[in-house]
């Protein structure tokens, strides 16, 4: 029997089941409403209101300038689109970090303003602290390790993470730590797929990966990444599933010529 199939909501219960079921997870990034509808209705499990907003819907060059405010503008509404996908909201960088109280507060804000269904933060031991009072207030938390975008300053550069042994090994001890705190799921980005497995494997929470391999127990994408928006956003581990960016460059170049031409309006488009 499929959990996934008979739920009118997905909560983190029946993400839990879905583990145990040994069936895959799908999630996927959502900042507006308009998508979020077509994501929601389409049957995906979990939208991630992701700080890759900052990328992709502003154009920032990273997703460190993001703001709470921003954030939660994109959930609420992505939020008034959803009746059946969790939906997780990132805490966005300078939100979260070094000071749980105020962690806290954000995730507080967070649900309160949106009605979003948990949080998201990055980082293992340095952010526990954080982690463990935003659960004192009943908010799930989801963890992220591996690649994670809000340290790139850091990293110096987006490549693979954890090939090296010891930061495999910390990695290893970070999600251990994040399931022992009560993090309901894990998202793991940019690892070794050995790597990826082996921690799947060891956890009892949702295991989700972004260039973390096939043995996951789930798998997410930034959503225009998929569709083929952002023609200029290769990398390996990317499946596109369309080529949006030329349909759309297409459809904008033919309604310039229509205009342009007089053929648009035509009689049965006025009134
Ligand atoms: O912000 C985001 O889109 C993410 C995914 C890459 C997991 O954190």
């Amino acid at each position: 029997m499929s959990v996934h199939k008979d739920v009118k909501r997905i909560t983190t219960h029946v993400l839990q089941e879905m583990k145990s079921n040994n069936e895959k997870i799908s999630m996927l990034t959502g900042y507006d409403y308009s998508m979020a509808k077509i994501l929601d209705k389409a049957g995906v499990d979990i939208i991630l209101v992701g700080d890759s907003a900052s990328n992709v819907m502003a154009g920032h060059e990273t997703t460190l300038p993001i703001t709470l405010n921003e954030m939660i503008y994109h959930a609420s509404s992505v939020v008034r689109a959803v009746e059946r996908a969790l939906v997780v909201v990132d805490l966005p960088f300078g939100s979260y970090q070094g000071n749980s109280r105020e962690a806290l507060s954000s995730a507080i804000r967070i649900m309160k303003e949106t009605g979003g269904h948990s949080v998201k933060l990055e980082g293992g031991k340095e952010v526990l602290e954080s982690i463990q009072r935003i659960l004192t207030a009943g908010i799930p938390v989801m963890g992220h390790l591996g690649l994670t975008p809000q340290s790139i300053y850091k990293f110096g550069t987006y490549t693979v993470r954890a090939k090296e042994e010891e930061e495999a090994q910390r990695l290893i001890e970070d999600a251990k730590l994040l399931e022992d705190a009560g993090c309901f799921a894990l998202i793991l980005e940019k690892i070794p797929a050995a790597l990826g497995a082996q921690v799947a494997e060891a956890l009892t929470i949702p295991v989700i990966g972004i260039g973390a391999g096939g043995g996951m127990d789930g798998q997410v994408l930034v959503s225009h990444d998929m569709l083929g928006i952002n023609n200029d956003f290769n990398p390996r581990f990317l499946r596109k599933y369309h080529n949006l960016y030329e349909e759309m460059f297409k459809s904008f170049q033919s309604y310039i010529k229509d205009v342009r031409s007089g053929d648009f309006p035509n009689e049965n488009e006025q009134y």
